[in-house]
């Protein structure tokens, strides 16, 4: 399909493989009790929302506390949105201040464990004291509303406090994950030229402590934005100090007032920016604003997830990632719901660390990755066996298609038989989930992400934007706006629309194949532009690649993925050296290292292959699909009449079989 790097696809659609009959339907006992209870009701709310989508979700925003109406449902200037236009609002009040007049002011908005094993509740009014608190803190440190602030946490209750913090005031957040390396932090820091750092001493991860003030040192020392870095004791690891910079979260916190009042701000007031990785090197800071992603991560957390005051929601994602955002911080907490977070490795200290919670929390909804199910799965049923998981009656997917087997072992074993699954499609540029079950009304077919929600738009259309035959591949685009999508690229319009609006002029393209079958249910088949899914985290193929050229052993290099039966992919780096440098596995490893060091742990090559050259078309460019073929060790199968040099494509093969 699509042109990978200006290479010719020989084939008109995507290849289909998946053919998946079973239907799963949604039990009566659930319907019973679910806000959305059945099919006839979901296609009524459908044809209502498909007639006004603009009515459909002003219906949905005015269930959330606003200061002042919105004049206009939706400005859409293609390809720029406004939603609730007029209308103001603060995130913060309707995820705190809206549940303390009733008796939700004592119930427990997050439980967290820690992964050493202590545990903490803040009920709603102990979260909206710290929200306060910290928002003062901000306010001391000269944050005002329009700016920036950098957050590199672990996953305590410390992040979504200092996310909220920043809503309150209207200085938008950019959440950096914490397994980001000091180089990366530091160039995110710079490109949205945030004032502050909220921080920690360390984070546990596995049993041992990762130094997160020693990488934001690092970084900051290229950081001329930053006025203050606040750090919170966490493991108590010894940390350097900077006077005049530097700042202890329990002190700043100690000496702050418990009110702020909090900010009237517009609805398309900048809430965050997240970072994500892109077609190119340079990682894109994806912008969501107030009204619109507030509301669209509200209702669909409610639907979805069908969530109940008397329920335990556990979304497994770190708050680095858009699903902690939505799905860990703002959408339970918009619904006045209990939200559980932990801090460490699935695995630790054993296999059933995660059993064990659901078990000791009473956890009721569960959301979790294709990737953690597969290595359950792997690991064996003995693990989810030795604990009482009745207390869960919905389960949910996110991130990479779920591969059939692991959504029936993921059915069977965790949800004991009785729980729906929710295949959950969406990105960090949707805010919000877009397919997806409704479960108390949606039929499920193992491995489809189902249908796409009222008031959304997709379809899977060919290059020119028509629509494809049930049962080929193509383009899954999004044609009309939505509350929740990114507003633009973060000070670069211009790649925002090139990015998202010009494949097919006007409509959203995801960057995803995907096919539907003859119910009209979406199968997502994956990226097809240069983005690896490693683990449900988003990588580029460039960025890997501009990391292995800085190092000074690499002439040039093409990284690619590689199927993976536990990650969904895995990247594999071929790489060239400069004359002079011979190939080793201490080189490799450095390569690896270098990675780690310039992005993140999580971007580190399982495989470097050491070539003499890469195949190119005669314009220069890789080809990537021949790659991609000696990668998963296929054989090359495609077109190869466009290769430059043909010997390249023999030695590659032959290093394959050796
Ligand atoms: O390829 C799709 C895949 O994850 C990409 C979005 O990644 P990111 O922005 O990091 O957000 C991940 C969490 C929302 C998509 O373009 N993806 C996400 N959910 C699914 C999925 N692929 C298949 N099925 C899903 N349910």
């Amino acid at each position: 399909m699509t042109p990978q790097n200006g290479e010719k696809d020989p084939k008109e659609h995507i290849d289909v493989l998946l053919k998946e009959r079973r239907l799963y339907k949604p039990s009566a006992a659930f319907q019973k009790k679910a806000h959305i209870a059945g099919h006839a009701r979901l296609q009524a709310l459908r044809k209502k929302a498909a007639r006004s989508p603009e009515r459909f979700w002003a219906e949905a925003a005015r269930e959330l506390r606003w200061i002042k109406p919105w004049k206009r449902t939706l400005d859409w200037k293609p390809p720029f949105a406004r939603w609730f236009v007029g209308g103001k609002l603060n995130v913060s009040v309707n995820c705190l201040d809206r549940h303390l007049d009733g008796p939700r002011r004592n119930k427990a908005a997050i439980i967290w464990e820690g992964e050493p094993g202590e545990t903490r509740t803040l009920t709603y009014q102990q979260l909206h004291g710290e929200v306060c608190r910290f928002a003062n803190v901000l306010k001391g440190l000269g944050v005002r509303s329009g700016d920036r602030v950098a957050i590199y946490m672990p996953m305590v209750p410390e992040a979504a406090v200092a996310m909220l913090a920043c809503a309150r005031i209207g200085a938008a957040h950019s959440v950096i994950f914490a397994g980001f390396s000091s180089d990366a932090l530091r160039d995110r820091i710079n490109d949205a030229q945030a004032k502050a750092v909220v921080t920690a001493d360390g984070l546990y991860r596995r049993g041992s402590v990762l130094k997160l003030k020693e990488a934001v040192d690092a970084a900051v020392e290229s950081c001329p934005s930053v006025r203050s870095v606040v750090v919170l004791r966490r493991t108590g690891t010894e940390v350097s100090w900077r006077q005049g910079r530097d700042l202890w979260w329990h002190e700043a916190m100690a000496a702050a007032a418990a009110q702020c009042p909090p900010a009237a701000l517009d609805s398309e007031h900048p809430l965050f920016i997240l970072y994500t990785s892109g077609s190119t090197g340079k990682p894109k800071g994806v912008l969501h604003t107030m009204g619109g992603y507030l509301t669209q991560v509200a209702l669909t957390t409610k639907w979805i997830f069908d969530l109940k005051d008397e329920d335990v929601f556990w979304c497994t994602a770190d708050v680095g990632w858009v699903t902690g955002h939505s799905y860990v911080v703002y959408g339970p907490l918009a619904n006045g719901a209990t939200t559980l977070m932990y801090e460490g490795g699935p695995l630790h200290p054993a296999p059933d660390r995660f059993w064990s919670m659901v078990a000791r929390h009473r956890v009721s909804v569960f959301y979790t990755a294709p990737t953690a199910i597969r290595t359950f799965m792997r690991l064996g049923d003995e693990w989810p066996a030795k604990h009482d998981l009745s207390s869960l009656r919905l389960l949910g997917s996110v991130g990479e298609p779920i591969n059939p087997e692991a959504w029936l072992w993921y059915h069977d074993n965790i949800g004991g038989g009785r729980c729906p699954i929710v295949d959950t499609w969406w990105q960090t540029e949707t805010g919000a989930v877009m397919i997806s079950p409704l479960p108390g009304a949606t039929s499920a077919k193992p491995g489809s992400a189902t249908l796409p929600l009222p008031g959304i738009e997709a379809d899977v259309v060919d290059r020119q934007g028509r629509p494809v035959p049930p049962g080929h591949g193509g383009y899954l685009v999004v044609k009309k706006p939505w509350p929740s999508m990114l507003r633009t690229i973060y000070g670069d319009p211009k790649r925002y629309e090139q990015q998202y609006f010009s494949q097919i002029p006007g409509i959203y393209f995801t960057g995803d194949g995907a096919r539907r079958d003859k119910d009209g249910y979406f199968w997502i088949l994956g990226r097809i532009d240069d983005v690896l899914n490693v683990s449900g985290h988003r990588l580029s193929t460039m960025e890997i690649e501009s990391a292995l050229v800085s190092h000074p052993a690499v002439a040039e290099s093409a990284v690619v993925g590689r199927p993976d039966e536990i990650h969904g992919q895995a990247v594999t780096a071929f790489v060239t050296l400069k004359g002079g440098r011979a190939p080793s596995p201490a080189l490799a490893e450095e390569l690896r290292e270098h990675v780690g060091k310039t992005i993140g742990a999580i971007a580190k090559p399982k495989d470097i292959r050491f070539t003499e050259g890469l195949p190119k078309t005669r314009s220069g460019k890789i080809m990537r699909r021949l790659l991609r073929e000696i990668a998963a060790g296929q054989g090359v199968k495609g077109d190869v009449t466009t290769l430059e040099d043909l010997g390249v494509l023999s030695k590659l093969q032959a290093e394959d079989e050796e």
